[in-house]
Formats: structure tokens, C-alpha cells, sequence
């Protein structure tokens, strides 16, 4: 199997799951406990069905969406992901060129492995920072200012993640950062010679934001739970995004909203947008999917605020189901970490074009000219 065999992300995702060591293909593939919410984050699509209008011209159809002050080309976009650097040895260097050629926006972490300043001379294409809150508070002003050095568009503030979801494949597997060698590892890393000699030969893993901030920056050595149970600050309040909001002064998003009174709070502390998402089923297991919870914010703040949907797409239809709905665009993480991780930028741009091809497809099969046709009139829930 190789790139020409990936024709969605599940082919992606088996490619992935080929050519990387097993700890690092479950700590993307993964979600916290028994994983009920990650099932259910792409099963939720399932509950509705489009409804198609016939003979409504789609000769020329436009797909393109505003979303953060951005224009982008189709209505997804890349989420940010942590540590890039460990599925592909070009790192976010790779994201980001693939974003830009796509027309869409790329998404970088707090815990990225190439900087923000990197970033910035790397690409023009829209770019999003997203903010994690570290018990170090000097490093949330320095984060800030440093995206705005180097032109990123927006930002937005990842609240799902005080204490770190628990994921038991990482517990299995023995997954750290940066990968250790454990005699239970050792095989997977020899089985995937080309993956651990790009790891051993190329450029060295860092968390290149907070390198200089945190001691623990460059070398965590440890699980990710415990990087996170440690340096997140489990106090952060609805004072410290406002404060965030003011600070960044620009389009910002709140990431991980999902009940409809957060949603209102959002729009009280001068957001411009909020993003529906469990963070991919790797936080509360158990916590409701984006999609089924998704028309109630929309009726509640959709005509005041943004709303992003992120979180299980795997599908154009599932797009279209969202913005119909009422999302503005949506997000994925894992769609495009396989295609990253199986086969670096031109991975990326590979998912990005068939899942920007299915939406086109898909718009047109509907009887849709724009985005802005896809309305609840499209959609029925079962
Ligand atoms: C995760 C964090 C780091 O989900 O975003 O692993």
C-alpha cells in the first residue's frame, strides 16, 4: 500500500498505521478511556441525511467560506495538532506548505515542533495559534506577541485541556515524548527502519515554542498526560481568556466549547468565534459529540458568533452536514495527521484535495451553488 492506494482518510489512516511505530500511530489514532466519544464523534453524522435539490444549475459552484477573518478555498481546515515533528521529519514545516498550496488554513500548537517564527517566514497562507495556558504565565504574553511578530491571522485558546484526558493506548504502548527506546518499543522502532532513521538522521525533536520558557521544553522524556498534568494551569477561568481575547486584540477562538452557556460566555468576553470539539474524543470520554450538539449552539449564538465544527470528519457529506447545520466551516486533527504521518506534505495535500474534491462533488449532487445555500432545508435528523 502506498500513496496512490489513499483514496480517503481510513486508507490514510492504514498507511499511517504501516509506516509508523506503533506508540505514535496510537497516540494519534487514540482517544481517552474506552473511546466511546471518539466512535461517536464521526458516528454522529449518521443520525441525519441531506436532502438533495435536482436542476439547480451547479455549472459553477463556489465552495470558498470566511471563517477568523480568513478566506479559504473550502470549508475545512487543518486544526492545530501537537508535535508534527514525530509522524514526519519535516514536522510542521510540511502542514503548513500543504495548507497554503490547498487554499486553507493551517492551525500550529503551543507544543508545535517548529516555531512560530519559522511559521511565519515559511508561509502567507492563513494561519491560526493555538494557545495552550501553561502554570508559567509569562509564556502566554510571550506566545502572543511572538504570533504577532510573524503575522499569524488568529488565534485561538484550547479549554478542554486542564488536566489531560486519559489515554490508555498511550499507557500501553509506553509513548513518550521524545519517543523512548523500551524493550517493548524497541520492535516496533526496527519494523519502521525508514520512520527511525529520519527520526535519528534529520533534524532533532523540540517543542520549538516553549524551548526557552519551560525547562522542560525541549527534552519531556515523559507521557504526554504528564507534560500536561504538569505545565497546563488547571486554574485558568474565563478572566484568563478575556484576558487572551484583549491581549491578541484579533480574530480569536475559543476551542473545546460545548455547552450553549460557554458558548454565550464566549460572546460576553468578545470572541469571534468558538470551535465545538471533545478534542477529538481525547478528553472526557463520554462527553457529547460536536455534531449532535451542534444545532442547539447554533440556534442559541449562531447569528452572533462563529461556530467551527471540529471533530470527527472524516467525509465531504460530513462537512456539508455541518454547515447545514449552521457551522460556519469545520476542522479536522487525525484526517490529515494520517496523510502526515504516511506520507509527509504531499500526504497533507493529498487528503486535502480529495476531501476539497468530495465537497465539490458533493455541493453539486446536492443542487448547491455556495455554501451559503447548505440550510437546514437540506437536512433531516432521523
Ligand atoms: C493531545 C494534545 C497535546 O491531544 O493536544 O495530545
Amino acid at each position: 500500500m502506498n500513496l496512490k492506494d489513499c483514496h480517503n482518510v481510513e486508507d490514510f489512516r492504514k498507511l499511517a498505521k504501516k509506516k509508523l511505530p506503533g506508540p505514535i500511530f496510537h497516540y494519534i489514532d487514540g482517544g481517552s478511556d474506552d473511546e466511546t466519544t471518539l466512535r461517536r464523534n464521526t458516528e454522529s453524522f449518521n443520525s441525519c441525511d441531506l436532502i438533495p435539490n435536482v436542476l439547480s444549475d451547479v455549472s459553477n459552484i463556489n465552495l470558498s467560506t470566511t471563517v477568523l477573518g480568513q478566506k479559504i478555498d473550502f470549508p475545512l481546515f487543518l486544526a492545530a495538532t501537537a508535535m508534527h515533528r514525530l509522524y514526519y521529519h519535516e514536522g510542521e514545516k510540511a502542514t503548513a506548505k500543504a495548507a497554503e498550496k490547498m487554499g486553507t488554513m493551517f492551525g500550529t500548537s503551543t507544543m508545535a515542533t517548529t516555531s512560530i517564527e519559522e511559521i511565519g517566514k515559511l508561509t502567507n497562507g492563513p494561519k491560526l495559534f493555538q494557545l495552550y495556558i501553561h502554570k508559567d504565565k509569562g509564556l502566554t504574553d510571550n506566545l502572543i506577541e511572538r504570533c504577532k511578530k510573524s503575522n499569524f491571522n488568529s488565534m485561538c485558546l484550547t479549554v478542554d485541556t486542564v488536566v489531560a484526558g486519559n489515554r490508555e493506548r498511550d499507557h500501553r504502548t509506553g509513548f513518550s515524548t521524545p519517543p523512548r527506546l523500551t524493550l517493548g518499543s524497541l520492535l516496533s522502532f526496527i519494523l519502521h527502519p525508514q520512520w527511525s532513521l529520519n527520526y535519528l538522521l534529520r533534524g532533532k525533536f523540540e517543542l520549538a515554542n516553549i524551548i526557552h520558557m519551560t525547562d522542560k521544553g525541549s527534552k519531556i522524556d515523559k507521557s504526554v498526560m504528564d507534560y500536561i498534568n504538569e505545565q497546563f494551569d488547571p486554574s485558568m477561568s474565563w478572566k484568563d481568556a478575556e484576558y487572551c481575547v484583549k491581549k491578541w486584540n484579533g480574530p480569536f477562538a475559543l476551542k473545546g466549547v460545548m455547552s450553549v452557556e460557554d458558548a454565550k460566555k464566549a460572546i460576553d468576553i468578545g470572541c469571534t468565534a468558538i470551535m465545538v470539539s471533545n478534542h477529538g474524543g481525547r478528553q472526557l470520554d463520554g462527553s457529547r459529540a460536536p455534531f449532535d450538539q451542534l444545532a442547539d449552539i447554533v440556534d442559541a449564538v449562531g447569528d452572533k458568533i462563529e461556530v467551527i465544527l471540529d471533530g470527527g470528519i472524516r467525509r465531504g457529506t460530513h462537512v456539508l452536514k455541518a454547515l447545514a447545520v449552521g457551522a460556519k466551516a469545520c476542522s479536522f486533527g487525525k484526517g490529515y495527521l494520517f496523510a502526515l504521518g504516511a506520507a509527509g506534505q504531499k500526504g497533507v495535500e493529498s487528503i486535502l484535495q480529495k476531501m476539497k474534491s468530495e465537497i465539490e462533488r458533493d455541493m453539486i449532487l446536492m443542487g448547491c451553488k455556495s455554501v451559503k445555500d447548505l440550510n437546514r432545508s437540506k437536512i433531516i435528523f432521523r
